[in-house]
């Protein structure tokens, strides 16, 4: 979100509110034509939601991490499914436009195809299962309140300030730090990476341009095996701080698998590329190499993150795995 937030105030004036959860708390972001307003709140809070001006809104709040869901679904349902119940109802009161950024991950696993905005849902993770339902519940205000909705659904992002819980800050903070990287099963799982400024663009071009009622699957196109980023990512990182890359690649170490991780996710982007019109700018390992350096050159914001709970959850987390 911030980094939509960052992006829109560079290219736009337009008046628009939004909003983020980070994991405790929510805030709403209210870009005006003051620029923005920052507000910390919670999208469970409807009284607060509904006693601010705004023209429309852009849901960005989520529980988004599979593997927390794993070990509590419980968050998840409440901020991803309530939450957006409560964004839907304030929407509808103030007939308002409203943008629901959901995730590819609602359509499941598949081995061979593509994914289309028309594809089943069939999410595997209780964190892909509550964002189908909040998806769901957009689906049935635009059915029954003729709400302006649109529903954007992308593939993996990666970039500057994303969180280190996910696989590709959490492969460059390990190999910073020369700790064991945990790849879970054979590596072999793909995923369909996009670069988190293509996401902002891909969003903004349907706020403004997409068509109410529409779905709109967001990806890159970027299909890779996870094992493969992994060892970019360290072949990258030695070759910034001139390291030892086979000292690096000896930082692998195959761990217990996800439970139920999905084999692969795969969409088609066609849609969006023909209407709005969208197509991402970032070459891939241009942007993995931008991303590496954006750690480095800012670690004081990662180490205040990778303190406190998140020791607790990493040690929940891999401590066993990682032991045998
Ligand atoms: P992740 O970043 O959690 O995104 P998602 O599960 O939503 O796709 O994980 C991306 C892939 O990397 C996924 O196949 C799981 C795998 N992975 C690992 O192998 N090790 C890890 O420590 C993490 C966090 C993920």
């Amino acid at each position: 979100m911030t980094r939509w937030l960052n992006y829109y105030l560079n290219c736009s004036k337009s008046a628009l509110y939004s909003l983020q959860i980070n994991r405790y708390f929510v805030y709403l972001w209210i870009l005006n034509h003051h620029r923005y307003t920052f507000i910390k709140g919670d999208i469970c809070d409807r009284e607060l939601i509904k006693g601010i001006e705004f023209d429309a809104i852009l849901n960005f709040a989520a529980e988004s991490h599979v593997d927390r869901s794993i070990l509590d679904a419980q968050p998840f349902l409440q901020t991803n499914i309530i939450g957006t119940y409560n964004l839907l109802e304030v929407a509808r009161q103030k007939q308002c436009v409203f943008l629901h950024v959901s995730t590819d991950e609602v359509y499941g696993s598949t081995e061979e195809d593509f994914f289309n905005e028309n594809s089943p849902l069939m999410p595997n993770s209780p964190y892909a299962a509550s964002k189908a339902s909040s998806d769901l519940m957009v689906r049935s205000y635009i059915e029954t309140h003729r709400l302006k909705a649109m529903i954007t659904r992308c593939s993996n992002n990666y970039g500057p300030y994303q969180f280190p819980e996910k696989l590709i800050p959490l492969v460059i903070l390990n190999a910073l730090n020369k700790k064991p990287i945990p790849v879970y099963g054979d590596g072999m799982n793909v995923r369909d990476w996009i670069y988190v400024i293509d996401h902002c663009r891909a969003v903004d071009a349907v706020f403004h341009k997409g068509a109410p009622g529409e779905v709109y699957n967001i990806g890159a196109r970027n299909e890779m095996p996870n094992i493969e980023i992994i060892k970019l990512i360290l072949r990258k990182v030695a070759e910034i701080l001139n390291l030892d890359e086979a000292g690096m690649m000896d930082l692998i170490t195959f761990v217990e698998d996800r439970k139920g991780h999905d084999r692969r996710y795969a969409i088609d982007p066609a849609k969006i590329e023909q209407q709005p019109g969208w197509k991402p700018e970032m070459d891939f390992e241009e942007g993995i190499t931008q991303t590496i350096e954006w750690y480095i050159a800012n670690k004081q914001w990662w180490e205040r993150i990778i303190s406190g709970e998140y020791v607790q959850y990493y040690n929940n987390q891999y401590g066993k795995r990682l032991e045998n």
